[in-house]
């Protein structure tokens, strides 16, 4: 039995199938939050980790697959989060997509993409969260990147995208106050895309980095657990988790 002021509370995260959104779950869970598991496409890794962390704790992980473009899925994710345990606490953003958009060969689609994971979600799925969150003195995690505060080469889309939802971060801190707490987390790198091969770049940019190494899913999922159970006077702020990189040019 576990002694946790977060027992039964219930996160959404979103994009939580894999890599770091399934870290942040497993972590969150692991200190006794029931889990609403949003995912998209990765329906079998989904599938494993609900199994796996039901296995933990029986029903406490449920599953919701959804387009994070569509503005109708965002709600229903929504409403759908506060109905299966009757009730929400925190939510963490942390669905994205990340690709290159560089200036002349971008489309309109591109960009609607980008904004749409990284911003526009974030914002409809909060306004459409508010009233039960306020009810739970609850918690909005956001997680952007060290890249919205200093742009990505090729990347300005993207770059853009975290910079609002830095911006957003702050601005829902003022909107929700006093009831709900709204933070980021700016990581640095963590995990490679799974397309990204270039190995040069990649030895490059850890040698940039004054820890001279690439950061863990863990320590990200570690940051929005501080986040949500300890940080109980900080709200509106963005805290990097990237090895220092922010501190060299
Ligand atoms: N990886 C890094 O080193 C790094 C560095 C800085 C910041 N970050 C930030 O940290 C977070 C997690 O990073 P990550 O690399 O683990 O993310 P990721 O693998 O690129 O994406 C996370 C999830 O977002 C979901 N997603 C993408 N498009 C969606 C859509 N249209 N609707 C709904 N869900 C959608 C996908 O779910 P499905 O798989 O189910 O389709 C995907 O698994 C992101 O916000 C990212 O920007 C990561």
């Amino acid at each position: 039995m576990q002694n946790s002021v977060l027992n039964d509370k219930v996160a959404l995260v979103t994009g939580g199938a894999r890599r770091i959104g399934a870290e942040i779950a497993t972590r969150l869970h692991a200190e006794g939050m029931r889990l609403v598991l949003h995912y998209h496409s990765s329906d079998a890794e989904a599938r494993a980790l609900q199994d796996l962390l039901n296995d933990k704790r029986s029903d406490s992980v449920v599953l919701i697959k959804g387009d994070l473009l569509d503005n109708h899925k965002i709600t229903h994710l929504a409403q759908q989060s506060i109905k299966m345990f009757t009730r929400l606490d925190a939510i963490v953003n942390n669905a994205s997509t990340f690709f290159p958009t560089p200036v002349g060969d971008t489309s309109e689609e591109d960009w609607n993409n980008l904004f749409g994971t990284n911003l526009k979600a974030p914002f409809f799925l909060a306004q459409a969260t508010a009233a039960e969150l306020k009810k739970n003195r609850g918690v909005i995690v956001n997680i952007a990147d060290i890249y919205g505060v200093r742009p990505l080469k090729n990347h300005a889309v993207y770059s853009t995208a975290k910079a609002g939802l830095i911006m957003l971060t702050r601005a829902l801190a003022r909107e929700l106050a006093p009831e709900v707490r709204v933070n980021a987390v700016a990581p640095g790198a963590i995990l490679w895309p799974d397309h990204d091969h270039d190995e040069v770049a990649q030895q490059r940019l850890i040698s940039r980095t004054p820890l001279k190494r690439m950061g863990t899913p863990r320590e990200i999922a570690d940051t929005v657990l501080f986040l949500i159970r300890d940080a109980g006077f900080t709200s509106g702020h963005v805290i990097p988790v990237d090895g220092g990189r922010s501190t060299v040019p």
